[in-house]
């Protein structure tokens, strides 16, 4: 097997606050493939956005890595050689571009900042790289948008520029955490194939950061799903979608509207995560899981399944009867 690009093995991240320690990742264990797409699925608070910001080195105050490693390529990320990877061969998307830019500067000032402080290219050359990276984001007239501000785009508009700056450094690995979400969906989809299509051009990894599992199927190569700051399973795409081992995935997947499945044969996984100042010894499913037993209250760990792995006595097992 050739080294993964980003490799986090058994990640825990705590903030400590007035109330406790909320133990928000409890071993994370995921790697991700040169040119491969991960979909990062799971309820809010899973801890999604708590991967995305360890792996841009971005836990601050209350927040600390208690245990595990993070690697790229092999090497462990930490001080000041994660300092150079964050900066040029990992880049990062958030959810709402509106708070991401500078609504005082145009857009092509601040593509062309971060492509001098990237890439040390002299004003003229900046703003010409500025211009080629609208363009590949699909920002038509590109040249003439560059003296715009923010407010004169609209949210698709705004997200593509995020993506614009996020590819100016030519990374290795680009974290999307829930891109669309702010979006309508005609504007969602544009955005995903936007996404899909650098994904090819540059031969980008893409790590995708969604509470929906509905977005991921065209894009995704495989997914990895979390729960209570664990991951539980991970499979292909094809597989979490056509034979979900644990009985959360088969749960998302029966409450994800689909064309196929008309909206009133959706149904909700009753009940809410456990807090993670206080978590559970065992599963942390177990609560609303219908097929739990007593070896649920045991820890469970990742084991090989399919070609993924689970995290589940009872993987396998319908969880749920087809409505
Ligand atoms: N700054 C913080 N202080 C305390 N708890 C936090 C902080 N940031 C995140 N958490 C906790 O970490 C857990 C995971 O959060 P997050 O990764 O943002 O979830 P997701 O992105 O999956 O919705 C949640 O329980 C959240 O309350
Ligand atoms: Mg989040």
């Amino acid at each position: 097997m050739t080294t993964p690009l980003l490799d986090i093995d058994n990640l825990q991240v705590a903030f400590d606050t007035r109330a406790g320690t909320v133990q928000a990742l409890r071993g994370v264990t995921l790697s991700v493939a040169a040119g491969e797409t991960l979909a990062i699925v799971g309820e809010s608070g899973s801890g999604k956005s708590v991967t995305a910001q360890a792996v841009m080195g971005l836990i601050d105050v209350p927040g600390r890595i208690a245990g595990g490693a993070i690697r790229w390529r092999g090497a462990p990320l930490a001080g000041r050689s994660a300092r150079k990877v964050w900066g040029k061969d990992i880049a990062m998307v958030f959810q709402n571009p509106m708070t991401s830019l500078n609504p005082l500067m145009t857009i092509g000032e601040q593509i062309a900042e971060t492509v001098r402080l990237h890439l040390g290219l002299p004003r003229a050359a900046a703003r010409d790289r500025a211009a080629e990276l609208l363009s590949a984001v699909g920002i038509s007239g590109a040249r003439r948008r560059l003296d715009q501000y923010p407010h004169e785009f609209s949210g698709g508009m705004r997200q593509r520029v995020m993506i614009a700056m996020a590819i100016a450094c030519e990374p290795k690995l680009l974290i999307a955490d829930e891109p669309t979400t702010a979006l309508d969906v005609t504007i969602q989809a544009q955005i995903l194939e936007l996404l899909s299509g650098l994904q090819e051009s540059l031969g980008l990894s893409i790590i995708l950061i969604t509470h929906d599992l509905g977005i991921v199927a065209g894009l995704c190569h495989r997914v990895a799903v979390m729960y209570a700051g664990q991951i539980i399973e991970t499979g292909p795409v094809d597989d979490i979608f056509e034979r979900p081992a644990h009985p959360y995935t088969q749960g998302l997947i029966r409450s994800t509207p689909r064309l196929d499945v008309p909206e009133d044969r959706l149904t909700a996984i009753e009940g809410t995560p456990p807090g993670l100042l206080h978590p559970p010894e065992g599963c942390a499913f177990r609560a609303r899981c219908p097929i739990a037993i007593d070896a649920c209250a045991l820890p469970q760990r990742l084991q090989p399944w399919g070609a993924g792995t689970v995290a589940c006595c009872r993987a396998g097992e319908p969880a749920w009867r087809a409505a």
